[in-house]
């Protein structure tokens, strides 16, 4: 191809590049002024001097987030064929229908595409009515917060340094978005009354979205992710539920976040001592208690214990906390000794014949696909 140049004036050209030099000079010098006098500045964190966001490239957080969310990344239509979505490309559709037809007739039968009625029928066949109600107010406190988790992620993506870390957080806000609408349509498919937000949950959830800078990723990916996850957990083997086996790969990822991050970009020894933070952290988790006595009585229906989803909750939360740093106003020992004692003497109250039991370690082993034998029989 032959590109023919027009003619124009070098004079003109060298004019208009002086010019732009010296407003560029002037407002750069007066955006670095006013962000010293912290007045304003620079609204964007780009440093388009080195073509990067400030913090740098962050590699290792791209490689651990971003590519391996998008080599991970799942489609609604391939794994949930009963739902309305049609996410995947053809060469997507055309993989699968290869599997399929590699398959035995059995095999083949056992994964059958169901349509949507077909799965609302299902879910009839294998939960009671009072079953379906608990399951939706189980999920659907996972549900809400996936919309925060939308919400949160998006605003942490203007907030983290480095080109590795928005790179991260660009996955997780649409991970979040692909969280939230599956869930809800899985949830209206059991046909029954959502529930709105339990008063505990919105407090929490609240507190999370207003939290400053990384106190973002405590309360999301620390304290909000480990409830998901021990849900999610103790409810993928159930039938019909088997995608949040997916969801909780995808949270799994996201609790590594605060770890991977804060080895880039650690917290200053007053972000991680300062009162206020500590007792902001406190306050975070905290709002999850009373919301685990909430779900006593819908968790015993399908054969769980509140407590022990409590347990877990505490474990893995605070474990996860611990190793990113983020210290509370008590520490993480004596918290998890006095919840299980709080949730223990509650057990003695109204439990007859409980015996004493280490909640976080039996939260654990449960949240790992065993019901607890003590809250089956109550239930039954
Ligand atoms: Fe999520
Ligand atoms: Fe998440």
């Amino acid at each position: 191809m032959t590109i023919r140049p027009l003619r124009v004036s070098l004079r003109a050209a060298q004019v208009q590049r002086r010019v732009e030099g010296w407003v560029n000079g002037a407002v750069r010098l007066r955006d670095r002024g006013l962000a010293k006098l912290r007045l304003g500045g620079r609204i964007a964190d780009y440093d388009d001097e080195n073509y990067s966001f400030i913090g740098g490239e962050a590699e290792v957080l791209r490689k651990r987030h971003y590519d391996k969310s998008l080599r991970l990344l799942w489609k609604a239509q391939i794994e949930a064929p009963w739902s309305s979505f049609r996410d995947a490309t053809s060469a997507e559709r055309e993989i699968r229908n290869m599997a399929l037809r590699a398959l035995t007739d059995e095999e083949r039968a056992a994964r059958e595409v169901i349509s949507s009625q077909d799965y609302r029928d299902m879910l009839k066949r294998e939960y009671t009515l009072e079953q379906r109600q608990a399951i939706v107010t189980l999920l659907s406190a996972i549900g809400h917060g996936e919309a925060y988790a939308w919400l949160v992620s998006a605003r942490l993506l203007g907030e983290v340094r480095s080109t590795g870390a928005k790179a991260a957080l660009t996955m997780q806000v649409l991970e979040e978005a692909k969280h939230f609408v599956v869930l809800r349509e899985l949830i209206e498919a059991f046909e029954v009354d959502i529930p709105r937000l339990p008063v505990w949950e919105y407090d929490l959830l609240e507190a999370v979205l207003a939290a400053e800078g990384v106190e973002k990723l405590f309360g999301m990916n620390v304290v909000v992710e480990g409830i998901a996850l021990s849900i999610f957990g103790i409810l993928a083997d159930m039938p019909g539920l088997e995608i949040l086996h997916l969801f909780h790969k995808d949270e799994a990822r996201h609790t590594a976040l605060p770890l991977n991050y804060l080895g880039e970009f650690p917290m200053s020894w007053w972000e991680r001592n300062s009162p206020r933070r500590r007792m902001g952290r406190l306050r975070m988790i905290l709002p999850a208690l009373p919301l685990v006595f909430m779900l006593e009585k819908d968790a015993a229906t399908i054969g769980i214990d509140a407590f022990d989803l409590g347990g877990a909750i505490l474990g893995r939360a605070s474990k996860n906390a611990e190793r990113a740093g983020f210290l509370t106003v008590l520490p993480y020992s004596a918290l998890r000794t006095e919840i299980n004692l709080v949730f223990n003497a509650w057990c003695f109250l109204t439990r007859p014949g409980h015996e004493f039991r280490d909640f976080i370690r039996s939260g654990m082993a449960a949240t790992e696909g065993h019901s607890s034998p003590e809250v089956t029989e109550q239930a039954a």
